[in-house]
């Protein structure tokens, strides 16, 4: 089974999941959305009540925010892969319970063995202390530690900065940190270094070569 399949797989699986009691409230699910190849892997919390309508993450106001922070990390949407730590939402957007982690946890986990990323970027408490269980956020965020195959980087949930004025220069400087921060991942793990913007233009010229001859 390739990655892509294997994501499709736990999509489906996500849809029809009954193991914790988020099920029983919820409009859609909402299992993540990127590409397989991702090289970078987005953690937040949990689907509030637009990604619950929708069955897509962060579309709603912290969504939009958070699009401005990819770009100030020169990356779209479209190359990353965004999933939460819990795929239902929680009822009024309370806190996820222990056993609700707990529970949606494969999901998460096989997600990060398909897409294999070489940084996960925690989005708010929930998703950092999967990684880094008692850190204060405060303290330890925009900081990259390497944790088994990859690299985990904790920062703020940009709805948190969408509501406190003073730690949305943080969270823009964190996010602004992000390319050097990959380009140091893919070195210490030894896989490629990819200008993406370079890439792009190799294949818009290709036909103008071929042109000339
Ligand atoms: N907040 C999250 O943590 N995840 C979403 O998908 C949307 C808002
Ligand atoms: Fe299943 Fe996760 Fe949804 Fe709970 S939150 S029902 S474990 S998919």
């Amino acid at each position: 089974m390739t990655a892509e399949q294997t994501l499709s797989r736990i999509a489906k699986e996500v849809s029809a999941c009954t193991k914790c009691v988020l099920y029983e409230s919820r409009k859609k699910s909402v299992p993540g959305d990127g590409p397989a190849t991702a090289e970078i892997m987005f953690i937040g919390e949990g689907p509030g009540f637009h990604e619950n309508e929708q069955g897509h993450p962060f579309v709603g106001a912290s969504g939009k925010f958070l699009d401005q922070l990819l770009s100030q990390a020169g990356v779209t949407r479209e190359e990353v892969f965004i999933a939460n730590v819990v795929k239902c939402r929680p009822p009024g957007n309370r806190d996820p319970l222990p056993e609700e982690l707990a529970a949606c946890d494969v999901f998460l986990e096989a997600q990060i063995a398909a897409i294999n990323p070489s940084i996960i970027v925690t989005l708010g408490r929930f998703s950092m202390n999967r990684f880094f269980p008692g850190a204060k956020i405060s303290a330890v965020h925009g900081q990259m530690k390497k944790i088994g195959e990859r690299f985990v980087i904790p920062m703020f949930h940009p709805a948190a900065a969408l509501h406190q004025a003073a730690l949305k220069p943080s969270i823009l400087g964190d996010f602004a940190k992000l390319p050097d921060q990959l380009n140091e991942a893919r070195r210490a793990l030894g896989r490629p270094i990819i200008e993406v913007k370079r890439k792009v233009e190799e294949v818009d010229d290709h036909p103008r070569q071929l042109n000339l001859f």
